[in-house]
């Protein structure tokens, strides 16, 4: 058979990574080729992560770049129209949630190719959230969909997707952690930092950085929690141009774009981490570090009823009173959801091959 597996952007690359190793062994008798869509592009958003994860060169990079959605959507089609046709796979596989997800899904399916979501039935019911708009579609539309979690199964269920449609296998993304981690942890932290000592901070959704008030809002909180601990803060490159002096603090390292080790070492040794990320809320789960996630809902709610996360939103004053907690209370033990044991993708791997 032939395999077409899609990455574009940042989070990506870390649930696409398991999924081609385990596809190592078979590779002799099955076709397996790795697009890129070029969503992100940026040495430290893209090609360092390929580097660390051992991610082989893409045989295919569509060099898509940024734009608004229906452009970037619209040219991650064009383009992968005609690797569909060139390569006639028998199956695509998409992961996560970005525009890249929904763009090759749809391409895939309209030419009747099978498409395969690594990472479905996840539902925030936010539709102001691009990325909840490219859940709901991908799945619509996915013949195979593969399940972080029980939730995630019930939500897909509830939307009338066939059971034998639905595979819960685990999270690819912990078993990048799980693979990593130990390497991650020994790296030397940024100076003057000591473990358990600081806080970590990310922040990208457009309804958190894209609106000047609501990001000043967060900023204060931010500033009032770094009088009580350092907070490490590196910066996605839709942020930057938008903090407007507001991460100025003794107490804020505002830092590039992280790798994948440096970023994970980071978080793994910090006291709390704040984010309005979707990963981190189930990286952190798995560590075992509090995070406080900076949004008025998510689509990971497992990471609130067994893991780490607790939803705060925007407000300056939910922000600092939730941090104060974290700081006031000894912090937690780590807990494992079911499957997110490191294994996920043999699970894809074997199905897909069935
Ligand atoms: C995208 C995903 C989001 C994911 C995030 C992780 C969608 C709708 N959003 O959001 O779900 O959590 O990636 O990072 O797919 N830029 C660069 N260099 C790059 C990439 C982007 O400078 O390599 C800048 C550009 O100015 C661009 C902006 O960041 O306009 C936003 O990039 P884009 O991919 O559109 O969305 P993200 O906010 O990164």
């Amino acid at each position: 058979m032939k395999f077409l597996l899609v990455a574009g952007a940042r989070p990506n690359f870390m649930k696409i990574a398991p999924v081609l190793e385990a596809f190592r062994p078979y590779r002799n008798a099955h076709e397996v080729r790795l697009v890129h869509t070029g969503q992100h592009y940026d040495a430290r958003m893209s090609d360092d992560f390929f580097h660390e994860l051992g991610i082989p060169e893409p045989d295919v990079n569509l060099g898509v770049g940024s734009a608004s959605h229906a452009q970037q959507t619209a040219r991650v089609m064009v383009e992968f129209e005609q690797v569909c046709l060139r390569d006639t796979p028998d199956w695509v596989v998409v992961v996560g949630d970005v525009n890249s997800t929904l763009a090759c899904a749809l391409t895939a399916k309209k030419l009747g190719i099978r498409v395969a979501h690594v990472e479905a039935g996840l539902r925030s019911r936010d539709m102001s959230m691009p990325e909840e708009i490219n859940r709901i579609c991908t799945d619509a539309i996915a013949d195979l969909l593969f399940t972080t979690d029980r939730l995630a199964g019930e939500n897909l269920l509830r939307e009338g997707v066939s059971p034998e449609k639905i595979k819960f296998v685990g999270n690819t993304m912990i078993d990048t952690l799980l693979r990593h981690i130990g390497r991650a942890r020994d790296l030397p932290l940024p100076e003057g930092l000591a473990s358990r000592r600081y806080a970590a901070l990310t922040l990208h959704r457009p309804a958190n950085v894209d609106c000047e008030r609501t990001l000043a809002g967060i900023m204060e909180a931010i500033r009032g929690i770094a009088n009580r601990i350092p907070i490490v803060f590196p910066v996605h490159p839709r942020t930057a141009g938008k903090l407007n002096g507001s991460a100025r603090h003794p107490n804020l390292r505002v830092v590039e774009p992280m790798s994948y080790f440096a970023f994970l070492g980071m978080v793994a040794h910090s006291r709390m981490v704040l984010t309005d990320s979707g990963g981190i809320q189930e990286e952190t789960t798995v560590l075992g570090i509090p995070c406080i996630t900076l949004r008025e809902n998510t689509e990971r709610p497992i990471t609130c009823q067994m893991g780490t996360n607790t939803l705060v939103g925007r407000d300056p004053a939910r922000i600092r009173a939730a941090a104060a907690a974290v700081l006031e209370t000894p912090p937690p033990s780590p807990r494992r959801p079911e499957l997110w044991d490191g294994r996920a993708a043999n699970r894809i791997v074997e199905l897909l091959l069935q």
